[in-house]
């Protein structure tokens, strides 16, 4: 029994998220946690939400609500849609946590103690009539280059050209419009990663295993141009966690808070510690190296652009610390999914937002085709076509079908209980044989984290079953040899309840509907696969399940085409 700590990355508080966010990251660490403990070995699986920062102080501004009680309510809906997805985290916690306050500020008192921060004093963009700093993206004026009228103080999004806010002709505050702006000197403190750029250099060498999308743009970060830049990690912001040092005050920096992306992943810290106090866990048991962590397996999940702050900034703070916690074994970062001919968009409402998703079908429906689709090795795309088909041959056709025919067929020959006749034969053997060939692949792509490759696997495991099915045709052997039909028939019950325990981390509800109508109680992992075809003995009661999965008709495919091809209102 191996011990796995799983992260996901930590969405932003403000707004609900898209099929795109939920796909690169929350819920293949979900399949990932769940074929783990299905395995036997102990999972400690953790989100929560990322409340600080510039967007979230603006979300709420708009939804005219002071940002606490903004958050908090995020925070529960993002939580019950987690739930709708069943998302199985073992704690769903809160980057506004006392927990990451405190942990967040001893990280910075641990890297001032060791030399690792300076105070720098630069020029920033106030804004009188917000009465705040601006953050560059929130400057837009002219492009001086191409003249493009919306450019923002980081770059052009028309040119692409990289720009410095005060490059901007006639600079306005893209939050009020107002031109009423003016450099002011402020003071921040900067961490010095160039000073960890060995150590993070060897660490990254010693990860052999690591995919080469990951540890190239690592390395790029590391090597490229100046190198591994200091980075800023105050911010002149009302809401976040109150810059100090350790539990002391910070001369200077009263009126300061830490930037996000600092506070951010020690989240997946603190957040463990929320986990504790809720249920009285040991959380160093899985983040102190000398407390026992360092016999953990730490698997984190993200979208690609997150690769280097989990590969170099967050590391850079852990190593800088100097303190045994537990660092990252494994990176696991997914490309863009895009929607229908363009990207999801959260800011434009394109796409299909989780909310929604659930109003129009079962979480498993979407759980099988974003992760049999995931963006893993380029970008992917979602559409209405593409998911009406897979739902309705895979889940419908395949699945769903074997389960109510066998079930059917048994009922309407023998009795809904297994039937006890005959014995397994050649047929049965062969099906046995392959299945295992097929078992032992889809654990090795679950244990790699291919999540298409495990997708493609279990469906040829339902496939396996439906042609055994065709092929021996109970029904008409039943005719003659009735022994015969009985044996094959209790293979297929079995068979049932083997796909229920393999399908679980996809579909959950699915499988556990079918658990209940084989009336089965051991949903244990099937290391020995003909013990598992045999769990089922002869005269144990089963009931016949409503259809597993509705297809969806063409009526309703494009009904919903049409309905989400706007904006979200
Ligand atoms: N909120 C960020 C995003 O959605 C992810 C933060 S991950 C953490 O891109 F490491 F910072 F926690
Ligand atoms: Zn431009």
């Amino acid at each position: 029994m191996a011990r796995h700590l799983i992260t996901s990355a930590i969405p932003y508080i403000n707004g609900i998220k898209h099929l795109g966010n939920l796909v690169g990251s929350q819920l293949p660490a979900d399949l990932y946690a769940r074929y783990n403990r299905a395995r036997g070995h102990e999972v400690l699986f953790l989100c929560a939400t990322d409340e600080h920062g510039t967007p979230a102080e603006l979300a709420a501004a708009k939804a005219g609500k002071p940002v606490a009680e903004y958050c908090a309510e995020m925070h529960a809906i993002q939580s019950e849609l987690a739930k709708g997805f069943r998302l199985s985290f073992d704690h769903f916690g809160r980057s506004s946590s006392p927990q990451n306050h405190a942990l967040t500020q001893h990280f910075a008192g641990k890297l001032a103690e060791a030399g690792l921060i300076r105070e720098v004093s630069e020029k920033q963009v106030y804004s009188n009539a917000d009465g705040r700093f601006l953050p560059d993206r929130y400057i837009e004026g002219t492009c001086p280059n191409c003249g493009y009228d919306k450019a923002r103080g980081d770059q052009c999004e028309n040119c692409t050209i990289q720009l410095e806010p005060t490059d901007l002709i006639d600079p306005r505050s893209a939050i009020s419009g107002s031109t009423d702006l003016e450099v002011r000197e402020t003071k921040h403190l900067y961490l010095r990663q160039s000073a960890l750029k060995d150590d993070l250099d060897a660490w990254i060498d010693s990860k052999t295993d690591w995919p080469v999308l990951t540890t190239s743009i690592a390395k790029k970060w590391l090597h490229d141009g100046d190198g591994l830049k200091d980075r800023g990690i105050t911010r002149d912001l009302d809401w976040g966690i109150p810059v100090k040092r350790g539990d002391d005050d910070w001369p200077g920096m009263e009126e300061k808070v830490f930037y996000v992306w600092f506070d951010a992943p020690i989240e997946y810290i603190a957040c463990a510690s929320e986990w504790a106090e809720a249920t009285g866990g040991d959380w160093e048991r899985w983040w102190r190296t000398d407390k026992g962590a360092d016999d953990v397996r730490y698997t984190q999940f993200m979208g690609k652009d997150n690769v280097p702050f989990h590969t170099l900034s967050f590391p850079a703070t852990i190593l800088g610390s100097g303190e045994p916690w537990k660092m990252v074994d494994h990176l696991k970062s997914f490309n863009y999914l895009n929607y229908d001919g363009g990207q999801f968009s959260t800011s434009q409402g394109r796409g299909i937002f989780m909310d929604q998703a659930l109003e129009i079908l079962p979480a498993d429906y979407w759980r099988w085709w974003l992760l049999s689709h995931a963006p893993e090795n380029s970008d992917s795309e979602f559409t209405w076509e593409n998911f009406q088909v897979s739902v309705n041959k895979d889940l419908a056709d395949v699945l769903g079908n074997f389960v109510s025919r066998i079930t059917k067929f048994c009922r309407s020959k023998f009795s809904e209980a297994v039937p006890e006749d005959g014995t397994y034969g050649p047929d049965e053997a062969a099906l046995i044989d392959a299945l295992t060939t097929r078992i032992r692949a889809y654990e090795a792509h679950m244990d790699a984290m291919e999540i298409r490759k495990s997708a493609t696997e279990l469906r040829a495991i339902w496939v396996a079953g439906n042609e055994y099915l065709q092929n021996t045709a109970p029904w008409t052997t039943y005719k003659s040899y009735p022994a015969k039909a009985a044996a094959q028939v209790r293979l297929g019950l079995n068979l049932i309840r083997l796909y229920a325990v393999l399908s679980a981390p996809f579909i959950p509800d699915a499988s556990a509907r079918m658990l209940t109508a084989m009336n089965a109680s051991d949903a244990t992992w099937p290391d020995d696969v003909p013990a598992a075809l045999s769990a089922l003995p002869g005269g144990h009661g089963f009931a016949v399940p409503d259809v597993l999965f509705a297809k969806i008709t063409d009526e309703a495919q494009e009904d919903w085409q049409a309905r989400f091809s706007g904006i979200r209102g």
